[in-house]
């Protein structure tokens, strides 16, 4: 009866503590259990059969420790891992339980905020390859154009705290500067990678001032809230103590630093190891 069923959030690192944020902001009431694989982050450059195993491994541990629904709060996951882990290992696991991502909830809407339908995306090499955010905003706005660009040096910089330094600007800049060469009328940047909210201020300092800079946290709480009110049974299965747990592949120490940094609260983190 007393069964804790906290919602799972996993990312590869730190990048969906961004995606965490929104998800209390929305839905205080819910408890939280989140989970970086922060000791084989970045994803963004692995291939599509590690990824996915490496995202299965956290999805089975996170309903080990009770997790009903698990958040993929990371775009290389949604991309790579997502469909398979849904269509294949889900029936088997356990058909009642859920995984959910954050390209289809930010494709369901991100062609709204663009007024001249050109739209740029910035993301992992992983996502970029993918092509998942062309194929899923092409079925809710089919008239969008789109640029993508990988990004690969921008996670390492995020998760070594380097992205403030001169150095780390520079590639950020370097980078939207190219993909705004590709199609200089995009008025609308999705940042589709969960880490990349972390240095949102750099890349709005970087575009022309009508680009609109988009964060999937706002979003990806959003849509959870609505499918919460549609999946009733789910939803009364989730525990509600408001309170939010942290769990890293890495040692606790290290995150529990860069955590609270990122956080902007005090984070005490459990070592785990994913097999
Ligand atoms: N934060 C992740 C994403 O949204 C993954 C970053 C990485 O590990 O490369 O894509």
């Amino acid at each position: 009866m007393n069964k804790q069923s906290p919602i799972g959030v996993f990312d590869s690192g730190y990048g969906g503590l961004t995606i965490l944020n929104d998800l209390r902001k929305v839905l205080p009431e819910y408890d939280y259990l989140y989970l970086g694989d922060n000791a084989r982050a970045p994803y963004g450059p692995r291939s599509f059969d590690v990824v996915y195993e490496f995202t299965l491994q956290a999805v089975q541990f996170l309903f080990e420790q009770g997790c009903e629904l698990v958040i993929l709060a990371c775009n290389t996951a949604s991309a790579k891992a997502l469909r398979t882990i849904q269509q294949k290992d889900l029936p088997t696991i356990d058909s009642h339980k859920r995984v959910l991502g954050v390209i289809r909830p930010t494709s369901e809407v991100i062609g709204d905020f663009s007024v001249n339908k050109h739209i740029g995306i910035l993301a992992t090499e992983g996502t970029i390859k993918s092509d998942s955010y062309r194929l899923e905003i092409a079925k809710f706005f089919p008239e969008m154009q789109l640029s993508q660009k990988s990004c690969p040096i921008w996670v390492p910089l995020i998760e070594n705290q380097l992205h403030e330094e001169e150095g780390g600007k520079w590639f950020i800049k370097r980078d939207i500067d190219r993909l705004l060469a590709k199609d200089p009328e995009i008025d609308t940047l999705l940042l589709g990678c969960t880490h990349y909210p972390l240095v949102a201020s750099i890349v709005k300092d970087s575009v022309p001032a009508h680009v609109k800079v988009v964060t999937q946290g706002e979003i990806v709480a959003n849509s959870l809230k609505v499918y919460l009110e549609k999946h009733k049974a789910l939803e009364a299965k989730c525990s509600k103590n408001g309170m939010v747990h942290y769990l890293t592949t890495e040692t606790s120490t290290d995150f529990d630093k860069k955590a609270s940094a990122f956080v902007g609260e005090e984070i005490h983190s459990t070592h785990v190891v994913l097999i």
